[in-house]
C-alpha cells in the first residue's frame, strides 16, 4: 500500500470547539494549518451541546471566578487540578467575549447583556444558592459556537480536510510527534500530514456505552491513536451519566431544562430531588442527580408499565418562555419521545454522556506524559479527548463548552510559541509508525474468517453497559475486566467483505472499533483497580465514613491513574492542590 506526504506547520485532528478555537489561534498567527475532520465541520458533536458556556459575567445577579472554581473543584470530588481550574475559571470571561466578537448569537437580557441561566452545581459565594452562569443561545448554544468558529476558521484561511478519518500518531525515535497518517474516505488514499505542531481534538468516546448521548462519530479516536502511540490515558474510570437522556432513545435533554424551573418527578409525582439534595435540589451536580434517579428506579418508584424512567416537568412554565429558551428541546420531546413538553412531562434516564479523562495535559494544552509530566514535543491536545485536569471525578455542566474554548486556545497559543521557537525546516519524517499504520491497513483487508465489526462493537457496549454503569459493584468490575479483554481479542481479528476504496464505511466503522476499544480497556481496568467512591465512580463496597466521606478515600486515592495499553499498566500521578494564585481550597464531604 502507498502513500503521499503533505507538509503543514501544524496539523489539528477534529472540527468541534476546540480544534476550531485551536485553529483560529494558528491561523491568525500566519501559520500553515490543516485541520482533518470526519465530517463537515458544523456538524461535530460539540453541535449538541445545548444548555450553554459557563462564565461568570454576572449579568444578572453577582458572580466571581473564584466561586466557579470552588463550584468545580467541589465538582470535581477534589481530583481536578486545581492550578488548570483556576486558570479555565479565571479566562472565562475572556473567551466568552471573544466568540461573542466573532459572532456568536448569544440570548439577550433587555439591558443587551447576554442571557445567563442557572447550572447544576454553580453556586454563589462558595456554595450558597444556585447561580446565573451560563451563557446560552436558547438551547442551541453548542450549534451557534460552532457556527460563529468556523466562519471565523474561513477569515482566517485555515485549510479544512473534510470526511478524513485520521489513523495513527507518527512518532519519530526521540518520541517527538511529526503528525498523523490519514485517509480521505471518499478515496481510500492514505496521507501522512507531516507537520511542526500536532493538536488532538477528537472530542469524546461515549460510544463505548450502548445507551449513550454521543454521536455516532465520537469513537474515541485521538484517545486510540495516543494509547497505540505509547502515550498513557488519564483517569479513564470517570464517565459521567447526563440526567436527562430520552428514555429509549439517549437523546440530550439539556440540564438548562431544569435551569429555567424544571423538576424531576418519580411515580407518585414527588419531587424526589429534596431529599438527596435539599440545597440545590433538581441543580445539583449531574452524579448526584443521576444517581438519586437511579434509586428512584431500582427502589420501584419509577414510571411507565416497566417503572424505568422518571419524569422531567415542564408543565409549569409559561409556553412562551419554553417556546423562546428551550424551543429544540420541544422538538426532541415531540420527536424521540411522542411528548409535547408545554403539555405533558417528559420520560428520562441518566445516559453515558461525557468522559472526564483523557489524554493527560497542562494547562498550557501540552500532552504530558509520567508521573512529573513532561511535556512531548510537538504533541497538544484540547477538549473531551484531553484531561487537563479540571472536570476530575465529575465536570459540571457547561463546564465542556468553556474547557474547550479555553484550552483549544491555549493550545494554539502553545503551539504558535512553539513554532516561533522553531522556524527550520521540518524534522526528516520518522517512518516505523507510518509502517505501522500501513500493517493495520493490510491486516484489515486480508484478515479472514475474522468476527464482526458490528456483532464484536455490541459486545463491548453492553459490557460497558453492564460492568461499568451508574453504580459500580466489585464483582461486576472484576468480571468486566476478563470480559472486555476477550472483546478485545475479537476486536484485534475484526474482518470486513467490502474492501473497495471509495466511501468505505465499512472500513471506517472497523478502524474506529480499533480505538473504542483502547477506551474501554482503559476504562474498565482504570475503574476495577480503584478502590474508593469519588465523583462519578461510586462502588458498592466503598462505605461513608469519618475517614471515608461519601466512600471517598483521600488518604490512598487522591491521586490521577495512568493506564497504558503497553500490558494494562497502571500508574498514579499526584492531583496537583495548589493553584495558581489563590488558597487551596481544602478537602471536605461533598453536599449540596
Ligand atoms: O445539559 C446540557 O445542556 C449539556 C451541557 C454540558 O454537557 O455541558
Amino acid at each position: 500500500m502507498s502513500y503521499t506526504v503533505r507538509k503543514f506547520d501544524a496539523v489539528i485532528v477534529g472540527a468541534g470547539g476546540a480544534g476550531l478555537r485551536a485553529a483560529i489561534q494558528l491561523s491568525e498567527a500566519g501559520f500553515k494549518t490543516a485541520v482533518l475532520t470526519k465530517v463537515f465541520p458544523t456538524r461535530s458533536h460539540t453541535v449538541a451541546a445545548q444548555g450553554g458556556v459557563a462564565a461568570s459575567l454576572g449579568n444578572s445577579e453577582e458572580d466571581h471566578w473564584h466561586w466557579h472554581m470552588y463550584d468545580t473543584v467541589k465538582g470535581s470530588d477534589w481530583l481536578g487540578d486545581q492550578d488548570a481550574i483556576e486558570f479555565m475559571c479565571r479566562k472565562a470571561n475572556e473567551v466568552v467575549v471573544e466568540l461573542e466578537h466573532y459572532g456568536m448569537p448569544f440570548d439577550r437580557l433587555d439591558n443587551g447583556k447576554i442571557y445567563q441561566r442557572p447550572f447544576g452545581g454553580h453556586m454563589s459565594n462558595f456554595g450558597e444558592k444556585p447561580v446565573r452562569r451560563s451563557c446560552a443561545a436558547a438551547d442551541r448554544t453548542g450549534h451557534a459556537m460552532l457556527h460563529a468558529m468556523y466562519q471565523r476558521n474561513v477569515k482566517v484561511n485555515t485549510q479544512f480536510f473534510v470526511e478524513w478519518q485520521a489513523l495513527d500518531l507518527v512518532r519519530d525515535a526521540d518520541g517527538d510527534v511529526q503528525g498523523v497518517t490519514a485517509m480521505d474516505m471518499e478515496t481510500g488514499e492514505v496521507v501522512v500530514f507531516h507537520a511542526k505542531a500536532t493538536i488532538f481534538a477528537t472530542g469524546g468516546a461515549g460510544r463505548i456505552y450502548y445507551s449513550s448521548t454521543n454521536a455516532f462519530i465520537n469513537t474515541g479516536d485521538g484517545l486510540g491513536m495516543a494509547a497505540r502511540a505509547g502515550i498513557p490515558l488519564e483517569d479513564m474510570e470517570f464517565w459521567q451519566f447526563h440526567p436527562t437522556g430520552v428514555a429509549g432513545a439517549g437523546v440530550l435533554i439539556t440540564e438548562g431544562v431544569r435551569g429555567e424551573g424544571g423538576i424531576l418527578r418519580n411515580s407518585s409525582g414527588e419531587r424526589f430531588m429534596e431529599r438527596y439534595a435539599p440545597n440545590a435540589k433538581d441543580l445539583a451536580s449531574r452524579d448526584v442527580v443521576s444517581r438519586a434517579m437511579v434509586t428512584e428506579i431500582n427502589e420501584g418508584r419509577g414510571c411507565g408499565p416497566n417503572k424505568d424512567f422518571v419524569l422531567l416537568d415542564i408543565t409549569h412554565l409559561d409556553p412562551a418562555t419554553i417556546m423562546k429558551r428551550l424551543p429544540g428541546i420541544r422538538e426532541i420531546g415531540l420527536q424521540f419521545a411522542g411528548v409535547d413538553c408545554i403539555k405533558e412531562p417528559l420520560p428520562v434516564v441518566p445516559t453515558c454522556h461525557y468522559q472526564m479523562g483523557g489524554i493527560p495535559t497542562n494547562y498550557r494544552g501540552e500532552v504530558v506524559i509520567g508521573t512529573d509530566s513532561t511535556p512531548v514535543k510537538g504533541f497538544y491536545a484540547a477538549g473531551e479527548c484531553a484531561c487537563a485536569s479540571v472536570h476530575g471525578a465529575n465536570r459540571l455542566g457547561t463546564n465542556s463548552l468553556l474547557d474547550l474554548l479555553v484550552f483549544g486556545k491555549s493550545a494554539g497559543e502553545t503551539a504558535v510559541e512553539d513554532l516561533r521557537k522553531n522556524p527550520g525546516a521540518h524534522k526528516p519524517l520518522d517512518t516505523a509508525s507510518i509502517d505501522r499504520t500501513l500493517a493495520r491497513l493490510n491486516r484489515l483487508n486480508t484478515q479472514k474468517g475474522g468476527s464482526s465489526v458490528h456483532e464484536t462493537r455490541l459486545a463491548m457496549q453492553r459490557t460497558m453497559q453492564k460492568h461499568a454503569g451508574v453504580f459500580r459493584f466489585d464483582t461486576l468490575l472484576k468480571e468486566g475486566v476478563t470480559e472486555i479483554l476477550k472483546v478485545a481479542d475479537d476486536v484485534a481479528r475484526t474482518e470486513i467483505k467490502d474492501k473497495s476504496n471509495v466511501f468505505n464505511t465499512a472500513r471506517i466503522e472497523a478502524l474506529e472499533l480499533d480505538n473504542l476499544i483502547e477506551v474501554a480497556k482503559a476504562t474498565m481496568i482504570s475503574a476495577e483497580a480503584r478502590k474508593e467512591s469519588r465523583g462519578a465512580h461510586v462502588r458498592d463496597d466503598a462505605l461513608d465514613t469519618e475517614e471515608t466521606p461519601n466512600g471517598r478515600d483521600d488518604k490512598n486515592w487522591l491521586k490521577h491513574t495512568l493506564w497504558h495499553r503497553d500490558r494494562n499498566r497502571l500508574e498514579y500521578k499526584p492531583v496537583q492542590m495548589k493553584p495558581m494564585s489563590v488558597d487551596t481550597i481544602e478537602l471536605k464531604k461533598r453536599a449540596y
